[in-house]
């Protein structure tokens, strides 16, 4: 393909805004069209952002003949309906994080993205950044010898309303599908998945996690020690030890700019990475990059990740005792 991309966004809330703003600084990009439940809000978001045109109910978008790829940004429970009506009219998709609700999902979206030959990602957009190349290639060189132990979190203080996606069950609320799910997006990408896994979670009265803690346990003997919250702001870094040396991930390692490496405690050298735009480019440009040569999938963010990182996300709920309406059905 050698003209532009032609985007759509579905469900246009705070992600949608920040994705939009990346959309623009990629040359092969073309922000054709915006749907939203509300017409009046997909003309306000047309106009901020120059869409060729726009649509007051998702379905009409993915009908649109022009349009290319589908990038959803709902709340994780409308993202495997969202994604399955997408595929089903033979659009490509770029779906946010939770990919889905669970696995049973997730697999439903894979099979309906390879029977229609049409490309699907999970818009795990840290996979991308420039950081998270450096980290790999880093601890692929030995740098920090073998890797035994990863500490990362992710913590914010959330403001509390019930209703909004975050604590609201129905709308699949909790720390671990929102934010729990990048340090365990970073203990699969470099340790894979795990043998054994303990977890403990404080629990929302509106039935939701408020903060969880995961112990991770591998066949080689590593281990991964993550948490996440919604109540309280922690660093956000991501440690690797190995026995050799250790690496951080930082300032907020999902959208890390830094990595130093320390020996014994003592820091030897700090590498500068920095991402463009919002750090969202970088997941457009992969994206584009597959659609121009007819790939159905990444190879850096591949359906298996996608599903594997869903499975870990369905043990943690299982030992916390957190499941969603929907998983009933
Ligand atoms: N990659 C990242 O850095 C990042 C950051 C934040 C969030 N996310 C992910 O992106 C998704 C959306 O998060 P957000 O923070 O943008 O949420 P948000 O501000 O609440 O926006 C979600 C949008 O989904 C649509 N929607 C459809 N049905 C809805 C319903 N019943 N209730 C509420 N909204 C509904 C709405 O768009 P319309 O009114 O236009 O239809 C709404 O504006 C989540 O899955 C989240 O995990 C990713």
């Amino acid at each position: 393909m050698s003209r532009k991309i032609n985007w759509g966004i579905i469900g246009l809330g705070k992600i949608a805004h920040k994705f939009a703003e990346d959309l623009l600084l990629h040359v092969d990009a073309n922000l054709y069209a915006v749907a939203s439940r509300s017409l009046a809000k997909a003309e306000s978001f047309s106009k901020q952002f120059h869409s060729e045109t726009f649509y007051g109910s998702y379905r009409t978008l993915t009908e649109d003949p022009k349009i290319d790829v589908v990038y959803i940004a709902t709340p994780h429970v409308f993202h495997y309906e969202n994604t399955m009506m997408c595929l089903e009219a033979g659009k490509a998709v770029l779906c946010e994080k939770a990919f889905g609700m669970n696995s049973k999902e997730v697999e439903k979206m894979i099979a309906k993205a390879e029977e229609k030959k049409v490309f699907l990602m999970e818009a795990l957009w840290t996979r991308f950044i420039p950081a998270t190349e450096k980290v790999l290639e880093l601890l692929n060189s030995g740098l920090i010898g073998d890797l035994k132990t990863l500490r990362a979190d992710f913590g914010f203080k959330a403001d509390f309303d019930p209703e909004k996606r975050l604590f609201n069950k129905k709308l699949g609320g909790g720390s671990l599908l929102d934010i729990g799910i990048y340090p365990i997006f970073l203990s699969l990408l470099t340790l894979g998945i795990p043998k054994k896994m303990k977890a403990s979670a404080v629990m929302s009265f509106t039935g939701v996690d408020k903060s969880v803690m995961m112990l991770f346990d591998y066949e080689s003997n590593q281990t991964a020690i993550l948490d996440s919250s919604l109540v309280v702001s922690t660093p956000g870094e991501a440690w690797f030890h190995g026995d050799k040396g250790s690496l951080k991930l930082y300032p907020k390692f999902h959208q890390a700019k830094q990595i130093s490496f320390y020996k014994d405690q003592e820091l030897k050298e700090t590498y500068r990475i920095n991402y463009k735009g919002n750090g969202y480019f970088h997941e457009i440009k992969e994206v584009i990059d597959c659609l121009k040569v007819g790939k159905t999938e990444s190879e850096k963010m591949p359906h298996i990740f996608s599903l594997n990182l869903m499975h870990i996300l369905d043990r943690v709920r299982a030992e916390i005792g957190l499941s969603y309406w929907e998983e009933s059905e």
